[in-house]
């Protein structure tokens, strides 16, 4: 797929900005805080309706303005259509082809970004939950129906420990009706998990051969649920023997709210044993397995953003990435030095300057 036009209103520094692009790659050269990455983090908003770099919305708007617009024509396999969202202090409204959708998980999964961005990182050293919103949005922007599970769940976690909190007088028979949804929802959630991590693991391996010449790498699933025989019954279980800990710390204990995923290199678990390398190799590697499920598993063509990472990688890591994105991919790249990138993928991209918010085409 390939994003063709974007229109930016009052986003971040862009008051009034709009551009077209070329179908392979587009380059944006600037100094610091000139608006590069605000760019790609309207791109990423406009397929996941979330920034990669904030919690808040609103910071998204231009200061002193009371909205912002993100307009995207995408084509794909030959259809065109039009993306839109505007951001207020309400909230946000997110439309396909002038089709308001009220539910934001209508509007999802129809565009596919791989980002590569330093908060990567982030991923790796970062929290569970870190990992868990890396799960939630990646195979979100593949299937719609876990979006819809991943929202229902978190509806009845929250109903589940409102109810622990504030009933005095529990009703165990109301408490298993919850606790019931909740495994439901647990298991389908798993299941997806448990599949897009496996996908991962088909890849990275090779992937990280031509990387590192080792083979040894390795995604780990961490969930509650270790048993996939008689599962429900095995849940009830878990869930019962838990409940007086339950009852006492009013909350829910367990469930895929509290999933996680470590990496693994020669071994040894690096997201708190590695070096800075590794974790960079190791975030790298997953990204490109997941352009490969995109591609291979899925037959999507993500539009691949990539915000300032050619400065930091060595040579070797900078052609590996670019052999795995093949010439039939979008790409995006942001950099503050066009020499820091290969005349190879500058050749026929299109340059774009940018100086405060305005943006040049360069000849
Ligand atoms: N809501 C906002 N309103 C106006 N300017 C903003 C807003 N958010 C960020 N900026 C400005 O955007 C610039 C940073 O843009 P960014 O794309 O991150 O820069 P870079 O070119 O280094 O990637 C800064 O000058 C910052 O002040
Ligand atoms: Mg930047």
């Amino acid at each position: 797929m390939f994003l063709r036009k974007i229109e930016l209103k009052n986003f971040r520094n862009y008051e009034d900005l709009k551009l077209e692009f070329n179908k392979n790659i587009n380059i944006f050269i600037g100094n610091n805080a000139q608006g590069k990455t605000n760019i790609l983090e309207s791109i990423y908003f406009l397929a996941v309706t979330k920034s990669h770099r904030c919690n808040k919305d609103n910071y998204l708007i231009k200061n002193d303005c009371i909205f912002s617009k993100i307009v995207g024509e995408v084509e794909n396999n030959d259809r065109k259509n039009t993306y839109k969202i505007v951001i207020n202090n309400e909230g946000k409204r997110v439309s396909i082809n002038n089709n308001v959708f009220k539910r934001i998980s209508d509007y999802l999964s129809n565009i596919n970004v791989v980002m590569f961005c330093p908060d990567d990182l982030e991923i790796i050293k970062g929290t569970p939950s870190d990992r868990r919103k890396f799960l939630n949005i990646e195979i979100g922007q593949i299937s719609n129906e876990y979006i819809i599970y991943l929202t229902k769940f978190n509806k009845v976690l929250k109903t589940r420990n409102e109810y622990l909190k504030n009933e005095h007088n529990i009703d165990f028979n109301y408490l298993d009706i919850l606790t019931d949804e909740l495994i439901d929802l647990n298991i389908k959630l798993y299941k997806y998990r448990k599949e897009f991590i496996n996908d991962l693991n088909n890849y990275i391996v090779d992937i990280y051969k031509k990387i590192s010449l080792k083979e040894d790498i390795y995604v780990k699933y961490e969930s509650f649920i270790d048993n996939e025989e008689d599962i429900v019954e095995d849940l009830r279980e878990k869930y019962l023997r838990v409940r007086d800990s339950e009852l006492n710390q009013k909350t829910t204990l367990i469930g895929v709210h509290r999933d996680n995923f470590s990496i693994y290199i020669d071994g040894k678990e690096i997201n708190n044993y590695g070096s800075q390398g590794q974790h960079r190799v190791a975030i790298l590697c997953l990204k490109l397995a997941e352009i490969e499920i995109y591609k291979q598993k899925y037959n999507i063509k993500p539009i691949i953003l990539l915000d300032d990472i050619f400065s930091e990688l060595d040579k070797k890591k900078k052609v590996n990435i670019i052999k795995y994105i093949d010439k039939d991919l979008q790409i995006f790249i942001t950099s503050t030095d066009l020499h820091s990138i290969s005349k190879r993928i500058t050749k026929n991209a299109d340059i774009f300057y940018i100086e405060e918010g305005k943006v040049k085409l360069g000849e």
